[in-house]
């Protein structure tokens, strides 16, 4: 693995700041190939790096999947209002997370949060078309019509929506929505644009990673090995 400068590297980690990192390395905590760090901006391969006599356990990067609850931004920051990252821990909070895609605030469910961009970046791009799953209810029964229309493109206003599926069970107001993008508030526009007013939205699935049905609304957990494995390897091919 490239080498990092000690300060940035075990800061990433989002235990220590910077400054603390510089007072661990002049104690002698920080060991780099079993010798005593001789600065915080020392280079070292994070695999030769303990801290305190423990491997670091670096990662480049950290996936979180957070069952989003309405009520909370799909943001880093605001000055007003509870975003996705103030319901993290502090040390997540400093790794430099952010939502993949937003949920309106009113809109629960499946929420990656992550510091790796160039994977945000082609999870989200539009070419990919990386599919998307929503369970809504609506306050009155949608119909044959409204699979059909789904599945030509909804138009609104200027613009055509790609394809989406429709689909539902015994109860016609519950429905699951797949979408291959992502507009501004589109499900709720797309059911407005038929007559229904969308009561109830929640995310289950984005492309091939599924919410975890054990997390409830404001909990969240890493990613498995295996769930990130699928999600990079799709967006390979
Ligand atoms: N469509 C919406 O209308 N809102 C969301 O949060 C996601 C999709």
């Amino acid at each position: 693995m490239a080498q990092e400068r000690l300060d940035k590297l075990i800061a990433s980690l989002g235990e220590y700041s910077r400054r603390e990192v510089k007072a661990l390395v002049k104690e002698g905590r920080v060991l780099v190939d079993g010798r005593p760090a001789r600065s915080a901006d020392e280079k070292a391969d994070p695999a030769a790096v303990t801290l305190d006599g423990e491997p670091l356990g670096y990662t480049r990067y950290t996936y979180v999947m957070l069952h989003k609850p309405a009520g909370v931004l799909s943001a880093t920051e605001d000055s007003r209002q509870e975003t996705v990252l103030d319901l993290l821990e502090p040390p997540l909070r400093r790794r430099n997370l952010f939502p993949v895609g937003r949920l309106d605030r009113d809109t629960e469910g499946l929420l990656l949060l992550t510091n790796d961009g160039p994977l945000a970046h082609r999870l989200l791009s539009p070419k990919r078309h990386v599919d998307k799953e929503y369970l809504a209810r609506l306050d009155g029964p949608v119909g044959e019509e409204d699979r059909e229309a789904f599945a030509r493109g909804v138009r609104l206003g200027e613009l055509t929506c790609l394809p989406a599926g429709l689909s539902w069970g015994e109860d016609p107001t519950e429905v699951l929505v797949t979408l291959h993008e992502g507009k501004f508030h589109q499900i709720k526009r797309m059911f407005q644009s038929r007559g229904r007013t969308v009561l109830y939205l929640k995310r289950l699935r984005m492309g091939s990673l599924l919410l975890d049905p054990k997390l409830a609304p404001g909990e969240y957990r890493y990613l498995t090995e295996e769930e990130i494995r699928k999600l990079t390897e799709n967006l390979e091919k």
